[in-house]
């Protein structure tokens, strides 16, 4: 069920008994990572509370469709965007009705006909309603609109009658939702990215830095949560949006980049250090702006550097680590100086990058480059950095998987 693992699920509850097992679902879908937004008819109210359902969820409860205040927030259309699936849960009869004729006369009817994520229901009524011919044929139609149809079970129902219609059981209805998301390469795995460059302090003003722009991470993270991952970027300063999906940490110098790795280390299946990290910084961070001379044009400014800790290497050099992929910055013999970082970073992989060409590397939106192992090299050659992350994750989660088995369900 790792399959859920940062989904958006759109549940939508209409107005049926079986309404008050929603509030199991939510907790199952959110206990396998999804992130849940609710959406109730006014007949589900009246079975069960929003309150109830927002606790839950953890986020707020939609109900209308011409509620201003709510639009504000996240608008119809942005909501209907937002899911990866939507599960209509419980599905009453009119609800399928509805849907079937593509009406859409309230905020999840209008939902369900805007949304371009797959479509779920899972039916709940009488007996006698959901074997009525009308009811059997909206479904027909609904399936024919590539709808999928959790049930109904058989049994024993709320108003004494025996037959089709009791609702799955959340158990169950969790267990299909999951199975719209296929495995992909890194579901269930946890991803720590670090990105960007770092600022070492000089004065209150001044700082040494490099040319990093992040962009490189960022494609990373992006190319991770695409495969299936939860990512956490610990980003240095850049000047880039933050991904769909992905949980950043912003820092500014390397030492601060090294604590929140640590803090963030938790649980991490594959650690990437991407980030342009200073070698040095100031031995001492100056209270005050240094005043220059304006009488000595000979002036001099002496600034004693230190060693910043080495992140990758103290990820690398954990007790329980996780599989760890260097980059290698190099302007000359790139390969050689990459496979020797990766021997003396004690690396799984590292990714030599030549950043003597302006057109690559550092800032620019292409790259060309190579990922070394011990018993492996694979050139990639020049593209846009989007395309060069998916292709860099395809092999890290390769080999991850080759050491250490298949992906989680
Ligand atoms: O951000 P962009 O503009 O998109 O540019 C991308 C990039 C050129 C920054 C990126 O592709 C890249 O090559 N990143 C590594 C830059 C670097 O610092 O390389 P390095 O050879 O100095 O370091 C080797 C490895 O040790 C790297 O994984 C680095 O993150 C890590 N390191 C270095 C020093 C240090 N104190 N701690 C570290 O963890």
């Amino acid at each position: 069920m790792q399959r859920l693992n940062n989904k958006r699920v759109l549940l939508g509850v209409s107005g049926g008994i079986a309404a008050y097992k929603s509030a199991e679902l939510i907790r199952l879908l959110s206990k396998q990572g999804a992130d849940v937004r609710v959406v109730m008819t006014k007949g589900a109210c009246e079975f069960i509370t929003p309150l109830t359902l927002q606790a839950l969820s953890g986020n707020p409860v939609h109900l209308d469709l011409l509620d201003a205040k709510a639009e504000a927030g996240m608008g119809h259309i942005e909501l209907a965007r937002w899911a990866d699936v939507i599960l209509v849960a419980p599905a009453t009869a009119n609800i399928i009705a509805q849907m079937a004729n593509g009406q859409a006369g309230d905020l999840l009817t209008t939902l369900c006909l805007a949304t371009s994520a797959p479509t779920c229901i899972a039916p709940a009524m009488n007996q006698g309603m959901y074997l009525d011919e009308a009811t059997q044929t909206n479904i027909e139609l609904l399936r024919e609109k590539d709808v999928r149809v959790f049930g109904p079970a058989d049994g024993t129902q709320a108003c004494g009658d025996v037959g089709p219609g009791r609702m799955l059981e959340p158990e169950q209805l969790a267990e299909h939702v999951a199975d719209v998301f296929s495995r992909e390469l890194l579901t269930g795995r946890k991803v720590l990215i670090t990105g960007g460059p770092t600022q070492e302090a000089i004065d209150p003003v001044r700082y040494i830095s490099n040319h990093s722009s992040g962009k490189m991470a960022f494609a990373l993270a992006t190319a991770a949560v695409e495969a299936g991952a939860s990512v956490t970027l610990v980003s240095g300063p850049v000047n880039l949006p933050t991904p769909d999906r992905i949980n950043r940490v912003d820092i500014l110098s390397a030492r601060e980049m090294h604590q929140a790795v640590h803090d963030n280390m938790k649980g991490t299946d594959i650690f990437i250090g991407c980030a342009a990290v200073c070698d040095y910084r100031p031995a001492e961070i100056m209270k005050d702006k240094i005043k220059k001379n304006p009488d000595d044009p000979s002036e001099t400014l002496e600034i004693k550097l230190v060693k910043n800790p080495d992140i990758v290497s103290s990820v690398a050099d954990l007790k329980e680590r996780p599989f760890v992929v260097g980059f290698a910055a190099e302007t000359q013999n790139v390969l050689g100086y990459a496979a020797d970082k990766l021997r003396r970073k004690k690396l799984d992989l590292i990714v030599a990058n030549d950043v003597s060409d302006d057109e690559i590397g550092f800032s620019s939106d292409n790259n060309e480059i190579t990922v070394l192992g011990d018993d492996f090299e694979e050139p990639m050659s020049r593209a846009s950095k989007t395309v060069l992350a998916r292709k860099i994750v395809k092999v890290v989660a390769q080999r991850f998987e080759s050491e250490n088995g298949t992906g989680k369900e």
